[in-house]
């Protein structure tokens, strides 16, 4: 490592390392607008957006941010067409495949959150196998919301809250936030501190609905395959002027 990386590798002085957000969530967009302005295939955009994606991994582990949660694709994106859903299974094949050994040496623990069992079956068996081999792992959390829909995760505890009321294994009254966190497809991971959107669009589009009542968000107008360490340390120190008072005064 030269001292230059080495340099990049630790949290830039002016962040304080105890008002970090630990946990970043990230809509991942722009992908297709960054390939247009170059004449390129929209495909071409995710290519690069995987490359970004891996950038802000290897950033939160630098910087110790001790999760992340990535918006890959949405329960709506299945309305685009064919080849590109194609393009995206396949992708995420590819990407894991190739990244796993690595991010099993980098100790990541990774989660796919979203309805699985709607992927392609060779897709799910390999979803399967990365988050069984890396669920002890110590290092960062790193979640990718895949075929994942805010509305659909919070109908999908609904049913089997009271799936467990119409067993007789638990009464409507008992049921409180922790039971229902409990059915998301997050549970164990914290609420996000900071969400950042990117390329402009201030919107939520159906990410994460519970889990970010009181999650900070940042948004900027760089596309997501633009997003690097400067933007990302952008967006922390923004984050660091906040006053999070969740309700208080
Ligand atoms: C985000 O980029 C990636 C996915 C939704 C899979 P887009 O593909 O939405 O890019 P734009 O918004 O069309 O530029
Ligand atoms: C949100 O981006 C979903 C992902 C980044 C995977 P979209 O591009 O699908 O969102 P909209 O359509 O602009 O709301
Ligand atoms: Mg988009």
């Amino acid at each position: 490592m030269t001292a230059q990386t080495a340099k990049l590798r630790v949290l830039p002085p002016d962040l304080k390392p105890e008002y970090l957000p630990k946990h970043v969530a990230v809509i991942c967009d722009g992908n297709g607008r960054w390939a247009k302005r170059r004449g390129l295939p929209r495909i071409m955009g995710h290519k690069q957006g995987v490359e970004a994606l891996k950038a802000a991994l290897r950033t939160c582990n630098d910087w110790g941010i001790s999760a992340l949660t990535a918006y890959a694709f949405s329960t709506e994106n299945w309305k685009r067409p064919q080849e590109e859903v194609d393009f995206l299974m396949s992708l995420f094949q590819v990407v894991l495949r190739q990244e796993l050994r690595e991010m099993i040496k980098e100790n990541v623990r990774i989660k796919f959150a979203g309805d699985l069992e709607a992927l392609p079956s060779s897709l799910q068996k390999q979803i399967y196998a990365a988050m069984e081999e890396t669920k002890d792992n110590p290092g960062i959390q790193f979640t990718v919301a895949t075929n994942y829909g805010g509305r659909q995760e919070i109908l999908s505890a609904c049913r089997a809250i009271a799936s467990q009321v119409e067993q007789g294994l638990l009464k409507a009254d008992e049921i409180d936030e922790d039971v229902f966190e409990r059915h998301l497809y997050t549970v164990g991971v914290s609420d996000p501190d900071l969400l950042i959107r990117t390329s402009g669009e201030m919107r939520i589009s159906n990410f994460l609905l519970w889990q970010i009542a009181y999650t900070e968000i940042y948004v900027t107008d760089t596309l997501w395959p633009d997003f690097d360490r400067d933007e990302f340390h952008r967006a922390l120190s923004s984050y660091q002027q906040r006053d999070r008072r969740f309700g208080k005064i």
